[in-house]
């Protein structure tokens, strides 16, 4: 069996982290390739209910862990993780070119969002655009600098500059160090190994396709490369042993932060779906903004992973809703389009254009797949030109099913 990685195809918080645990099963270890502790990905095993942000959702499933290089790593947050899970700490291995996130990162996405005033991000406050800032400016230590007696002098003098108190930095180090000892290696090494042995790797993404920092919505973005075509150079390996992707939707739309979003919907039945759909983002705990299902995007996304098959998550959500609708086109300017332009202006301003192929009203997911539910994956499929693999109809593990 092949690698594989599951990617999110629009703004996040599409149910990657379901997905991600429904499907391990295959194989023998779970990667994370990008991103940091603004993921929040969470798995709901009858009363249990586990949100990850750093460590791989295959924990419970008792899977290898890996973190790739490209992952901003807050070792304050994985030691919470490991106080939780702390059998998952003899599974895990951690890249050492892991770049790390300090708490001056965290003090400068603050000051940062806040300079940008009404036009602020909405960042989830974790520190990730400071620390991958930093990295690229080359200032801050890498996982392994931390066992080589890293020299703050010049890093410190940065966030000084910017009136980030570099203080909070006493001790970070050592106790950084202490967190991380035993548990760093080469990542990228053991995709190897664990390939030539016959086993498989399961890459998961984080955050979506649309907040991807080239070509996504920018700048209302994360920091990384959010799709399938990062993975192999996040985790370092060649492009030929990544595998396919799975792409992950939602069967609506939701956005935690700020920016464009064309199928909004700005009444009250917003309320009622991030009711129903629990869209309270895991990682701010903040309500999202909700919209319908936009193929435009969606498109726009399957296209640049490359993605033969999806998983359709949420459907029990939109059973919950009178008049379920699909934005197809866009209508800009007088005419139809259905491209997703880099341009934030044109976003901004597009009017969805709608259908509303069928009701999903009253579907009932019990027994499984309802034919309501079978019509939308048919609707989907035939309009997107993939195939709908998984579909997911409420949060429990076992709402999944194999198409
Ligand atoms: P998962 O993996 C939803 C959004 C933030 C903000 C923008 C930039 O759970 O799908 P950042 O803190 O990355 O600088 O914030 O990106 N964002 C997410 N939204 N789910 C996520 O991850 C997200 N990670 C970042 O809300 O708009
Ligand atoms: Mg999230």
């Amino acid at each position: 069996m092949p690698n594989l990685s599951i990617v999110g195809l629009q703004w996040g918080d599409e149910g990657k982290g379901k997905i991600v645990d429904y499907i391990a099963d295959g194989f023998q270890a779970v990667a994370r390739f990008s991103g940091g502790s603004n993921t929040g990905h969470t798995v709901v095993v009858g009363e249990e209910r586990h949100t990850f942000r750093l460590l791989p959702s295959g924990v419970l499933k008792g899977k290898e862990l890996l973190i790739g290089a490209g992952v901003a790593l807050d070792p304050m947050v994985l030691a919470e993780e490991l106080s939780v899970f702390p059998d998952a700490r003899a599974k895990l291995l951690i890249d050492g070119r892991c770049t790390l996130v300090s708490p001056l990162d965290k003090q400068l996405d603050s000051a940062v969002e806040g300079m940008r005033g009404d036009f602020a991000i909405g960042t989830t406050l974790r520190g990730i655009g400071p620390s991958y800032a930093a990295r690229a400016l080359r200032l801050s230590p890498r996982v392994i600098d931390l066992f080589e007696g890293f020299d703050y002098a010049a890093m410190a003098r940065f966030y000084e500059k910017l009136s980030v108190d570099a203080g909070s930095l006493l001790g970070w180090g050592e106790e950084s160090e202490a967190l991380l000892d035993g548990v760093v290696g080469n990542v990228g090494g053991r995709v190897k190994q664990i390939n030539e042995m016959g086993g498989s790797v399961l890459f998961e993404g984080s955050q979506g396709t649309l907040l991807d920092l080239t070509h996504g919505s920018y700048p209302y973005v994360t920091s990384t490369n959010t799709t399938a075509a990062h993975v192999p150079a996040a985790m370092g390996i060649p492009a030929s042993a990544t595998g396919p992707s799975l792409g992950v939707a939602k069967c609506y739309t939701t956005r935690a932060g700020g920016g464009p979003f064309p199928t909004e919907i700005k009444d009250s039945l917003a309320d009622s779906i991030r009711t129903a759909g629990n869209e309270f983002n895991e990682t701010e705990e903040r309500p999202s903004r909700v919209g319908w299902l936009d193929l435009v995007a969606l498109r726009y996304a399957i296209d640049l992973n490359g993605t033969r098959e999806i998983a359709l998550s949420k459907l029990d959500v939109m059973s919950q809703v009178r008049d379920f609708k699909v934005c197809v086109a866009y209508k800009w300017q007088g005419s139809e389009t259905t491209d997703f332009q880099s341009s934030i202006g044109h976003l901004g301003s597009v009017e969805p254009v709608y259908e509303s192929p069928f009701p999903l009203r009253g579907a009932n997911f019990e027994g499984g797949l309802p034919k309501e539910g079978r019509k939308l994956v048919d609707y989907l499929e035939k309009n997107l030109g993939v195939r709908v693999r998984l579909v997911s109809y409420g949060e429990d593990r076992s709402t999944t099913a194999e198409l």
